[in-house]
């Protein structure tokens, strides 16, 4: 037995240039009518170049957006549960023909991302598609406000990937492609992989869903996401710092790899849970930890319905399954962790932490319950937040002593 296909079923497909093409590249790059993309953009650009958007070949046409929005299919019959496309305004479109070549520029450092050849333009429903994806069409939601804001025309077409988009340079030890975890996973002899999504630090509860996936599968990815979160959302140098204390004191030595993937946070729930898993597949995962409310904001999704939504994937689509948890939590009656299915007793009997009071008792250097985070990455939390409120406390002087 060996690890997972790719999805598609055929070998990864990386769309980042090397060597001389690269070099060539880059040089057209620079004569061609240039797009500054979006965050969201660039992370999937550059997740395309890796390979772990495989099989898809660049940004969807109008045909694929309508296919994921209503039944999860592009125009040729792959399974993908969310439109990956690229947005122009009217402006910009009017000086492109299609058949032409543009540069795609990377928001952060003005340097091109990539090449693409514009093959469609088109403008979309972009209510219906956030009553697809997001199942809601509220501006309040942060993925709704996002598709909502984008410019009004869409380009689809192939792409070439010229960089990595600074991920590389920053996160060196974390940000991994499809091609590198495979073969990390290979060298430890592992067949069945767990992947572990979070845009948070890992607390007793995420702890307790990792290890229950140790005990069925030969190891755990935890795969922090990289790209951009909401505001007060915890950084990926701080969570990262806190996985791997976490790791280095509570997991046995050579069951967790820790690495990154590029993607912005789309908070899509359900439908996100379903990328999730496809590009998870292209890491060689064979199993993804999906726990309660996965990917989810607010109270848009029902706790389960992550879980759900896997139950209409046609059979044979995806090689990857879901593990599906329960909500998890340390039970006083019980004396450990436990979780909804396995804890027969009350809310009263289970400590659950709101986001908002764990950040309560950091900000006041109140004591954090043991049996709900670790020591040692409440103390890298601790440090975070030291330097966020004195980052406040700085602001707040150089605005005198009206200032809230
Ligand atoms: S997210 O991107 O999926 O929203 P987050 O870091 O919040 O990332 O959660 C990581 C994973 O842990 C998700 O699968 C989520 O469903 C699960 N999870 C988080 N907290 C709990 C909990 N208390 N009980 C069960 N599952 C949880």
């Amino acid at each position: 037995m060996s690890l997972v296909d790719p999805h598609g079923g055929r070998d990864l497909r990386p769309l980042l240039l090397t060597g001389e093409a690269l070099a060539a590249e880059k040089t057209k790059a620079a004569t061609l009518p240039k797009l500054t993309v979006s965050s969201r953009e660039k992370g999937d650009i550059v997740m395309l170049g890796i390979g772990g958007f495989t099989p898809l070949d660049g940004f969807m046409t109008h045909a694929d957006w309508q296919g994921v929005c209503d039944g999860m299919k592009t125009a040729s019959g792959l399974f993908w549960p969310i439109p990956i496309t690229l947005s122009a305004d009217t402006a910009f479109v009017d000086t492109i023909r299609t058949g032409r070549e543009i540069a795609l520029i990377d928001p952060d450092d003005g340097q091109p991302l990539a090449t693409m050849l514009v093959t469609e333009k088109y403008a979309i429903n972009k209510a219906h598609e956030c009553a697809t994806i997001f199942r809601t069409t509220d501006a309040e939601h942060p993925g709704v406000a996002m598709v909502m804001a984008q410019p009004d025309v869409n380009l689809a077409g192939p792409i070439k990937v010229l960089s990595t988009g600074g991920f590389a340079e920053a996160y060196p030890a974390l940000f991994m492609t499809p091609g590198e975890t495979r073969a990390l996973f290979e060298s430890l002899g592992w067949k069945s992989i767990a992947a572990f999504q979070t845009r948070n630090p890992m607390h007793r509860s995420h702890e307790y869903l990792a290890k229950t996936a140790i005990e069925v599968c030969d190891g755990l990815l935890v795969h922090s996401l990289l790209g951009a979160l909401k505001p007060g959302d915890i950084p990926a140098a701080v969570r990262t710092k806190a996985i791997a204390v976490l790791a280095e004191h509570y997991f046995v030595q050579k069951t967790v790899v820790q690495a990154g993937y590029p993607l912005d946070m789309r908070y899509a729930g359900p439908r996100e849970a379903l990328l999730h898993a496809v590009f998870r597949q292209n890491y060689g995962c064979s199993h993804l930890i999906v726990g309660r409310d996965h990917a989810g904001v607010g109270k848009y999704y029902g706790p389960f319905d992550a879980h759900h939504v896997f139950d209409h994937v046609p059979k044979g689509t995806l090689q990857i399954r879901p593990l599906k948890m329960d909500v998890t939590f340390w039970c006083y009656r019980c004396g450990g962790m436990a979780s909804g299915r396995t804890c027969p007793h009350g809310d009263d009997d289970r400590l659950q932490v709101s986001g908002t009071q764990l950040r309560k008792w950091m900000s006041e250097g109140q004591p954090v319950p043991a049996e709900f985070s670790r020591p040692e990455v409440v103390a890298v939390l601790r440090e975070h937040y030291a330097d966020v409120d004195a980052a406040k406390g700085r602001v707040a002087q150089a605005a005198g002593p009206s200032a809230g």
